[in-house]
């Protein structure tokens, strides 16, 4: 069973940027977090972080066929971004939201998620955590 975990813009930023919202811990320690929970859970991984909207529509297209599952922390481009809800669509991988903020605590703008609306689940407001949380959710989905 492979994952694609992928984060949106300014997730590299992490530890500098916002750090009472987002956490000291940095993008490296994240990528690091995410893959032992794979490793945990039996499944292989790639990581993939842009900071642009189009690259992040290619990824996603470029996973079918290739990956089983999709994590994905749209960032910004959750709250704006059709493109993103329409790939996941298109592709039609089983996905789970994450963001590491609890968004429905924060600004109105934040309620709204677009790529949301393609996932079967959603994890908002647990760190880092959320990821793991996404990984054992999505293995058990697909039955693995
Ligand atoms: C975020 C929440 C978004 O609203 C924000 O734009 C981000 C990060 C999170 O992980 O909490 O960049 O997705």
């Amino acid at each position: 069973m492979k994952f694609l975990i992928i984060n949106g813009p300014n997730l590299n930023l992490l530890g500098v940027r916002e750090p009472d919202i987002y956490g000291r811990q940095d993008y490296a320690a994240l990528v690091k977090f995410v893959e032992d929970s794979c490793v945990e859970n039996g499944v292989d991984c790639e990581l993939y972080q842009s900071n642009h909207e189009g690259d992040i529509v290619d990824k996603i297209q470029s996973a079918l066929g290739v990956f089983d599952g999709i994590v994905i922390n749209p960032a910004a481009y959750t709250h704006t971004s059709v493109a993103i809800l329409d790939a996941l669509k298109a592709v039609a991988i089983p996905a789970v939201e994450v963001h590491l903020s609890d968004v429905n605590a924060r600004e109105p703008f934040r309620h709204i998620s677009y790529a949301g609306q393609a996932c079967l689940k959603t994890y908002a407001g647990f760190g880092f955590e959320g990821y793991k949380m996404a990984v054992e959710f999505l293995k058990n989905h697909i039955g693995g």
